[in-house]
């Protein structure tokens, strides 16, 4: 097992925001947890460290609240991703395994990706392992020098570049693997005399070969993996990335996306085959679609929902923390929020959980059983059970459980009140 140090502590000046960039979010989770969760699926953390520094208090909530095995360091003020490393010196003072290094902010990086990096490190028994792309256009990146016999000799970031390095397209992905014990004195000797006046990770390339230490680069195939969010329009470029390899990964496995341009699933969701999912739908947080299901066109999935087969779910409907068993039905204008609906179901249009009192702030839960029919426009008021084969008149205001196979009716009867008109012309 190794550790893990995430850079995260830089201002992100052009995101011009109020909140710190690593925070932002793709289908509402922040940059920082793609980029923790891909680092934790490799299975080969113990421990991760995140260097925060700009609006601390936030990350630092946000950390501790979802990823338990991590620490958070204050790195004040901010001298440079070596300054930004050398925080965690003091915690792992002992320490002789490998540290990964990564920064917070290139949220599309896979834990594939990870793990054949981790391999290559072991495999060419290295003691620095880089992760490099090869870029048409490397501007603003750090290029990589290599050495004769292909390991490497230093990166030399943009601004102190000269012409010919310039033309080096192979560039520094951010992304480091290093032996701890042999690599943490490098730190102490980190110089800041460069065109940024900062303390450069990047120096300890150069520093591991003056050391005779074994540095290689590992170059990544899909230089997506990599793409750095420094700006609104790169947010939403990496939402368009992430969506796209969620949707090519379900259409794969036998789900049809009939407009994959205008369709979002989160990456989180599963679909099974034969599912299909129509025009301009929204899916986001964890959810799990069954086999034959018909979604949309114009749906909005709002995460914990579970749906089994054959169900329906038409235009206009939105569902959270729900979920629907087989052959159900709500195909237009509805909200299901923290419901359990059975099978044979069918909900009529313009049905509505309301499952959320704004006085007590309290969520309650909407349970519809087997074979219920419910009349179109009806306010279910949770917590309300609906027992089995139970039939809810149109325009239904239900306020408390109906037994099973009863008929519940809520409105005023229908009268007639002949030639009205004509006598009130
Ligand atoms: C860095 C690399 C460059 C590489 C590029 C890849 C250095 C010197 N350069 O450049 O070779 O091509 O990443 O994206 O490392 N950070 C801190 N504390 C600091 C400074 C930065 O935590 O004092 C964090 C930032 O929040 C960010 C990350 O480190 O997440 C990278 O910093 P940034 O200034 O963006 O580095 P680049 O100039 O992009
Ligand atoms: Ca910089």
């Amino acid at each position: 097992m190794i550790k893990s140090i995430i850079l995260a502590a830089g201002k992100g000046t052009r995101m011009k925001s109020d909140m710190p960039k690593v925070l932002h979010s793709i289908f509402d989770k922040p940059l920082i947890g793609y980029v923790l969760d891909s680092v934790c699926k490799t299975g080969s953390i113990s421990e991760n460290f995140v260097i925060v520094g700009h609006q601390a208090e936030l990350v630092e909530k946000y950390i501790h609240e979802n990823y338990k095995q991590s620490t958070c360091i204050k790195q004040e003020p901010q001298l440079g991703t070596g300054h930004a490393v050398s925080m965690v010196i003091p915690y792992l003072k002992d320490y002789t395994g490998n540290v990964i290094i990564l920064c917070g902010d290139t949220p599309l990086i896979t834990s594939d990706t990870l793990k054949k990096f981790l391999q290559f490190h072991e495999e060419k028994k290295s003691d620095i392992t880089v992760m490099s792309a090869v870029f048409d256009n490397p501007q603003n990146y750090g290029r990589i020098v290599r050495n004769a016999d292909d390991t490497v000799n230093s990166i030399v970031e943009e601004k102190d570049a000269d012409e010919i390095q310039k033309t080096i397209k192979e560039i520094n992905a951010g992304i480091y693997c290093i032996n701890w014990s042999k690599v943490q004195s490098a730190f102490s000797d980190l110089k800041n005399n460069n065109a940024q006046g900062e303390y450069y990770l990047t120096d300890i390339i150069k520093w591991g070969n003056e050391q005779h230490l074994c540095v290689n680069a590992y170059t990544l195939t899909d230089n997506n993996e990599i793409y750095g969010i420094n700006s609104r329009a790169n947010l939403a470029e990496a939402a368009k990335l992430l969506n796209k390899r969620s949707l090519d990964k379900l259409m794969a496995s036998g789900v049809t996306i009939v407009d994959p341009a205008s369709t979002w699933i989160s990456p989180e969701t599963e679909i099974d085959t034969d599912t299909i999912i129509y025009p301009s739908c929204y899916i986001n947080g964890k959810n799990k679609i069954g086999r034959h299901c018909k979604i949309g066109p114009f749906a909005h999935l709002r995460g914990d929902v579970i749906l089994e087969d054959y169900v329906k779910i038409g235009n206009f409907v939105e569902v959270k923390k729900t979920t629907i068993k087989s052959h159900t039905n709500a195909c237009h204008l509805t909200y299901l929020g923290d419901s359990e609906i059975g099978t044979n179901v069918n909900i009529g249009a313009g049905t509505i959980t309301a499952n959320y009192n704004p006085l007590t702030k309290v969520k309650s839960k909407t349970i519809i059983k087997d074979n219920v029919k419910i009349g179109s426009n009806s306010v279910l008021v949770a917590p309300v059970t609906i027992e089995e084969g139970a039939n809810v008149g149109a325009v239904g205001v239900i306020t408390k459980s109906i037994p099973a196979w009863a008929l519940a009716i809520t409105r005023a009867p229908l009268r007639i009140i002949e030639n009205w008109v004509t006598r009130n012309k």
